[in-house]
């Protein structure tokens, strides 16, 4: 298994220019954990440039980006404007994207690659909703979007993949531990079985109510290489204890 964990935070529609001094907490308090753990906050996009400037040496990254590098698109942002930003890393198909901007797979497979093509790290985000898990077709779907939204020339020096069940985001329950070996474990098969021996080293990070509380747990479970965190990314006191357990 990967063995360096990778702990992301995720500010979501959070932060302005007032919030650059815990960002700056965040990032002097994760450089102590550099050593065994790798780390990054996904800001909105209206920070990064201004937090690169002032933390040149900390990883940022965006929370999405449009497939195109530039043109009539209102409101959007581009892979390559995120990497001119300061951004080294996006997320792409998170469950807030799919469900409130209609994201499907082959549009955030179509971010994927774009992101990739700029220069960027790339997160792609699966979940099952909660009437899906009482379907019982949890595997079925998370398989399925993990099938679709990976690109085919998807590496494991640019490309990880987290696991966030939508009914665990913000809400602060979590999946059994049983739960989350059986997933993360049938997406390795899968990404090995895609991309050879290279998929063995493609991050699979478990998100959806992570904390300082239950971090040490979840990433004890086989085939869970770190965290994407929501709530618990906006401090560095809370941020800290997950990077603890890392
Ligand atoms: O991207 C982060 C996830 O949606 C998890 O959010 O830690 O607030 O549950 P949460």
């Amino acid at each position: 298994g990967i063995m360096r964990k990778f702990i992301v935070g995720n500010w979501k529609m959070n932060g302005t220019s007032s919030d650059l001094s815990e960002i700056e907490a965040i990032a002097t308090m994760s450089a102590n954990y550099k050593t065994s753990v790798d780390s990054a906050l996904c800001l909105p996009a209206t920070l990064i440039d201004r937090a690169t400037s002032l933390l040149p040496a900390f990883t940022l990254g965006g929370q999405d980006c449009h497939m195109q590098v530039s043109g009539a698109h209102t409101g959007c942002v581009s892979a390559a404007m995120l990497a001119d930003a300061g951004a080294t890393l996006t997320l792409v198909g998170h469950s807030e994207r799919r469900a409130g901007q209609n994201e499907s797979d082959a549009d955030i497979r179509g971010k994927a690659a774009a992101a990739h093509v700029a220069g960027l790290k790339v997160i792609i985000c699966v979940g099952e909703t909660l009437e899906e898990r009482d379907a019982g077709k949890a595997l079925d779907i998370v398989l399925d979007q993990v099938q679709k939204s990976v690109p085919d020339n998807a590496a494991s020096d640019w490309l990880s993949i987290a696991y966030e069940p939508v009914w665990a985001i913000g809400t602060g329950r979590i999946p059994e531990d049983s739960d989350v070996a059986e997933m993360h474990g049938a997406i390795r098969e899968q990404l090995v079985a895609r991309f050879g021996i290279d998929g063995e080293s493609m991050s699979i990070l478990y998100g959806g109510s992570m904390n300082g509380d239950n971090a040490a747990m979840l990433m004890a479970i086989p085939n869970v290489d770190g965290g994407l965190i929501g709530g618990a990314s906006l401090t560095a006191a809370k941020f800290e204890p997950i990077l603890a357990a890392a």
